[in-house]
């Protein structure tokens, strides 16, 4: 039986028909409407309707960037888009044949990792995804941890900072205002701010107005020296972030995906830097492995679609 994975992010909507082995068969995409949630379950309903047409298709997962129920039905919060208490599974269950599981989108991401990406060989695993907002998954002696409300590994929302910057979750100082798509920008600003290795990134936002997240993609895949800074800061702040989890979670391995993670060694080499240097019991504590995401930009519709069909196959 195959199944859909829907993966809602805050710049596009993306979904799948993918196989039991995570291979996917066909696919689509759409950019993120703005606004009401009306607009965003109209536009999930529209793409599994397209999807399903022509498979067996008996499940669909969903995934969404927030704090998800226990019954994995009811979105709590989300911090970068506006739901609040959304009763999303309900709303598609009124509109679709097909059973329907909701899923944190970065617990659907390391899920797929760990079954058929760069965990599959490791028990406990934790993934960062970094993009827009920083998302958390712990897979623990092969299991998905979700916590006792549903909602646990919102790592994003560790706090790194005392009364530092606030975060669209409400409270300050989290991981994700220092390790995300959006803290990597604010920090290549304030780079360019500065003049020095900042210039470039400077000269690029005199010329366009204003920097957007690709500029700066583009200039660390240019070697520029300002954007390779800025992406060494994210790396020391997500390294960090990582030495504490290692003393809750202790994981053998560390997957880092997200849009960012594309940035690959130019990433994991600071984020390796700072944890070692913030470890506890460092000298002594075994040491995981550090690596990128393998499945990219589909882990979060493989990850949903599987996880639909494992709750399907359980009822
Ligand atoms: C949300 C998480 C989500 C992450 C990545 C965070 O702001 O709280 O639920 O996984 O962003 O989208
Ligand atoms: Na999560
Ligand atoms: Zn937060």
């Amino acid at each position: 039986m195959h199944a859909i994975g829907i993966d809602i992010g805050g710049t596009k909507i993306a979904g799948a028909v993918v196989t039991e082995a995570g291979e996917i068969v066909a696919e689509d995409r759409l950019p993120t409407p703005s606004g009401d949630s009306e607009a965003i379950i109209d536009a999930v309903v529209g793409m599994i309707e397209r999807l399903a047409v022509g498979y067996d298709v008996a499940a669909a997962g969903v995934a969404a960037p927030g704090f998800i129920d226990a019954a994995q039905s009811v979105v709590y919060y989300t911090p970068n888009i506006s739901w609040r208490h959304e009763p999303l599974r309900e709303r598609l269950l009124s509109r679709l044949d097909l059973a329907i599981t909701i899923d944190n989108d970065a617990n659907a991401a390391g899920w797929a990792e760990y079954r058929f990406g760069a965990g599959q060989n490791v028990g406990d695993m934790t993934m960062l995804t970094i993009g827009t907002g920083v998302g958390g998954a712990i897979v623990n002696q092969g299991r998905l941890f979700r916590g006792g409300f549903g909602a646990g590994a919102e790592l994003g929302h560790m706090r790194v900072v005392p009364d530092g910057l606030p975060c669209g979750c409400g409270a300050r100082g989290c991981i994700e205002q220092y390790g995300s798509g959006r803290a990597l920008l604010r920090m290549a600003n304030e780079i360019a701010d500065v003049g020095g290795i900042g210039l470039q990134l400077a000269n690029v936002r005199a010329r366009k107005g204003a920097l957007s997240g690709p500029d700066v993609a583009d200039l660390i895949v240019a070697g520029d020296s300002g954007a390779i800074q800025a992406l060494r800061e994210l790396g020391g702040w997500i390294g960090q972030a990582c030495a504490s989890l290692s003393a809750v979670l202790d994981p053998q391995m560390f997957v880092i995906g997200g849009g960012v993670a594309v940035a690959g060694d130019l990433l994991l080499d600071p984020i390796r830097e700072a944890y070692v240097a913030n470890l506890p019991a460092r000298g002594y504590h075994p040491e995981p492995v550090f690596t990128i995401a393998q499945l990219v930009n589909d882990a979060g519709v493989v990850g949903a679609a599987d996880l639909a069909r494992l709750h399907y196959n359980a009822r």
